[in-house]
């Protein structure tokens, strides 16, 4: 018997990913469930019509990349997992109430070495009419200077839900301070101690799987991502995947990247709440077929397995290992990443995808050295880029994925395609 599964994707103007997501995934075609039976999947794009909270969706699971942003998909969001059971990659209701700041808060009580941090309030009272009158009464003036001192210089002033770097200013003096706290205006910001770091990790976890990749924050959008495949120690490596995991399963975000600093052998994590990142072809290049293929098998895995979605936090769990006095923090590292491998069920997740993933290996490598993906490659370019930018960009892609290509070719041991 086959069941089919339709899996909705809610976009923003992106097409890159999606037809990749779309294209593995008819060609991977029917798989084997552990229920003896034979799964099949669709996809399709998701538009948002108004809807009757009691409607019935016809996705069996979604992934969204549009909620953080917009208002009337996120709700849908809530309805069909909260009613529905539809399966959601991110929590929507952690993901919208969980902003930088509260995922600052669970990580310092974990334990993590996220930089001290400061919120202080408002510059300029917030457009409420009764704002000055009631903030006069628990509003205390305070000296931003000490606090500064405090923390120390240099530090980051940044806004307390983060996002897409607005309003992110590095300051190195008092005067620095005082500007970045007036223009601040109604955001509301953290102060937090800057980490002279050697190297910045930014980890891409989908479901039971992380890629940890080193980030360059200063260069363009396009050669962020460094393909450099021993930039950490094996244990600090180990540290940062377990960070990302730890994260993930404690806010149940199952698409969400992490930004750690990492100095000497310490580990900071600084930016962790970014459920649904950017997977563009043109930033992620090399690690896209990775993020594609991560992402049909999560998201078949989840479908085959009949994978429930967890509204629950249950935080004991987590605050019970933190809160023990006996632990040292690598003792406690490990039992999380004993908690998170058990919130993925990634013992069940690798024996499922060890019987398939050879065959999903050969039909992306095959996919992607083809001529079909070539043409992707082309239009997303075109798409993203100015027309005088083209060709050195095509150029540009072309290269770092013929380098997969050869590499994946090498790692399977199959002859050039
Ligand atoms: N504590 C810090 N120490 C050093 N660099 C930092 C720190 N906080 C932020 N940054 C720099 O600022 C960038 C943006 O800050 P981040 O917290 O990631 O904000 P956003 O949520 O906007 O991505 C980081 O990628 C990093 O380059
Ligand atoms: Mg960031």
């Amino acid at each position: 018997m086959i069941t089919r599964h339709l899996i909705g994707l809610l976009l923003g103007t992106e097409d890159d990913w999606p037809t990749a997501f779309t294209e593995i995934l008819a060609r991977l075609g029917p798989v084997p469930g552990p229920d003896g039976g034979t799964h099949a999947f669709d996809t399709e794009r998701i538009t948002i019509e108004p809807f009757s909270l009691r409607d019935r969706p016809r996705y069996n699971l979604v992934i969204d990349r549009l909620a953080y942003w917009y208002y009337h998909p996120r709700e849908w969001l809530k309805k069909v997992s909260m009613m529905d059971g539809v399966y959601l990659l991110n929590s929507p209701f952690t993901f919208q109430s969980m902003e930088k700041h509260a995922a600052y808060c669970a990580m310092m009580r974990l334990g993590l070495k996220v930089p001290e941090t400061v919120l202080v309030p408002y510059k300029n009272p917030v457009d409420n009419s009764r704002y000055a009158y009631t903030s006069a009464r628990y509003n205390k003036s305070f000296d931003l200077d000490a606090i500064a001192e405090k923390i120390g210089y240099p530090m980051f002033m940044k806004p307390y839900d983060g996002g897409a770097w607005r309003g992110v200013s590095r300051i190195n003096t008092p005067a620095e301070l005082h500007a970045a706290y007036d223009a601040s205006g109604e955001m509301l910001m953290h102060l937090q101690k800057a980490i002279d770091y050697d190297v910045f990790a930014r980890s891409l976890s989908i479901g039971a799987e992380t890629m940890v990749m080193r980030f360059q924050p200063e260069e363009p959008m396009h050669s962020r991502y460094a393909v450099d495949h021993a930039f950490l120690s094996p244990q600090t490596g180990t540290e940062v995947v377990t960070i990302g995991r730890l994260v993930n399963a404690f806010f149940r975000w199952e698409f969400n990247s992490c930004e750690t600093l990492i100095s000497g052998d310490q580990v900071y994590p600084i930016d962790y709440a970014n459920a649904c990142p950017d997977v563009a072809l043109t930033s992620l290049h090399y690690y896209f077929p990775w993020a594609m293929k991560a992402l049909v098998k999560w998201s078949v895995f989840a479908l085959v397995t009949e994978r429930r979605p967890r509204l629950d936090l249950e935080t004991d769990r987590f605050f019970q290992v933190a809160d023990d006095p006996g632990m040292s923090y690598e003792d406690k590292l490990a039992v999380y990443r004993d908690l998170a491998d058990a919130y993925f069920d990634s013992a069940r997740y690798y024996d499922y995808w060890s019987g398939l993933q050879a065959r999903l290996d050969e039909v992306v490598l095959d996919w992607i050295a083809g001529p079909d993906f070539d043409q992707l490659l082309v239009r997303t370019v075109k798409s993203v880029y100015p027309e005088h930018e083209h060709d050195r960009f095509i150029a540009h892609l072309r290269g770092l994925m013929d380098l997969w290509v050869r590499e994946e070719t090498t790692r399977l041991g199959t002859t050039t395609p």
